[in-house]
């Protein structure tokens, strides 16, 4: 258990970032948030500020300067900053790039010069790209399907070399479609979970992109909450300088899931179960179905996800409808 630590958290102020703040000042750390809120929210940190075990500083990973001062004193980092949404990647590259592969660059550097115990960081499954595989494993990857999955995978690329050339201890979780309470449904790169529940808390149909029968591993954000507290707990040394595939391991469709949030929704609401889906067409860089294989983060980290899907989705539902 991992208390009495600093620990920097970047992108604190996002989705997944303010989920490890909130766990980490809870098991006793002192907690760094480095954000520039360009997609995060001051909301989610809000009610950390008068902690005096929490300190926010604003500033940009793109600036070395604050890279720097952010892992002044710390023990982790657990790298959240960046650009997601492969959309976004596709129409504005060179900020995506900008943000994920150079800011990356200058954390790892800041935190190996600061002498950082371990730098744990978010990769993605669309490092896979265009692998056909099912389920994936750590080491089949395909070609990247978009300028996103490129900066992810050359954050893998980079952390390997910096454990290999500097002995930094490096980790990198592969997250797979992260939900649950927190995550932004408004916005043109909102996940398709949260503007789900968005759509049909407002009796409005929601748009699937194709026939609805790709599908995805939905993992609950406290099953990433726990992966990253394992990776900085392990003392195994063959568990570091590794990736893992940060998931559930179970795939739902599209169409499973409209019908899962229309049955949770319903429950609050009984006019939800009525509401109509509706089918677009399918988006550039989709990949059709993404499903991990945990076995080796449970070989290595001892990783027991704690939430199935329903059990999350369930979660994630009566989140947004206390405060959406
Ligand atoms: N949500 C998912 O399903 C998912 C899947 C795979 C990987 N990831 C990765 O997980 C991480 C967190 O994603 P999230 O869903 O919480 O997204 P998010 O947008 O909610 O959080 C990202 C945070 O990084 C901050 N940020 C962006 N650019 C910055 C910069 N230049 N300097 C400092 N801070 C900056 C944003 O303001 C935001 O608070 C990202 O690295 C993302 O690529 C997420």
């Amino acid at each position: 258990m991992i208390s009495d630590k600093t620990i920097l958290v970047t992108g604190g102020g996002g989705f997944i970032g303010s989920n490890l703040v909130e766990e980490l000042l809870v098991s006793g750390n002192k907690v760094i948030c480095f954000d520039n809120f360009s997609t995060g929210k001051r909301e989610n940190i809000q009610s950390y500020l008068d902690d005096p075990h929490f300190r926010l500083m604003e500033g940009d990973i793109r600036n070395m300067d604050d890279c720097r001062k952010a892992v002044e004193q710390v023990d982790y980092v657990l790298h959240q900053a960046a650009l997601g949404s492969v959309p976004r990647s596709i129409k504005d590259p060179v900020t995506t790039n900008e943000v994920n592969v150079w800011g990356f660059l200058n954390m790892l550097v800041a935190a190996r010069d600061a002498g950082v115990r371990r730098f744990i960081y978010a990769a993605s499954s669309s490092t896979y790209g265009d692998s056909e595989m099912l389920p994936k494993t750590e080491e089949k990857i395909g070609r990247p399907l978009s300028p996103y999955a490129v900066t992810k995978y050359v954050n893998e690329l980079y952390a390997d070399v910096f454990s290999r050339t500097y002995g930094m201890e490096c980790i990198g979780l592969r997250y797979f479609n992260v939900f649950g309470r927190r995550q932004d449904p408004n916005g043109a790169y909102a996940a398709v979970i949260p503007l789900f529940v968005k759509k049909l808390m407002q009796h409005e149909s929601p748009v699937i992109n194709g026939d609805g029968e790709y599908s995805r591993d939905f993992t609950y954000i406290d099953n990433v909450i726990r992966m990253n507290l394992l990776a900085m707990e392990t003392t195994n040394p063959e568990a570091i300088n590794q990736v893992y595939n940060t998931a559930y391991g179970e795939r739902t469709t599209l169409n499973q899931l409209a019908a899962y949030l229309k049955e949770y929704l319903g429950e609050f609401d009984p006019e939800i179960r009525k509401i109509e889906i509706i089918h677009g067409s399918n988006r550039a860089g989709d990949i059709p179905h993404s499903l991990a294989n945990i076995d080796k983060a449970k070989r290595l980290l001892g990783y027991d996800p704690p939430y199935s899907v329903r059990d999350g989705l369930r979660e994630a539902v009566k989140w947004y409808w206390n405060n959406l």
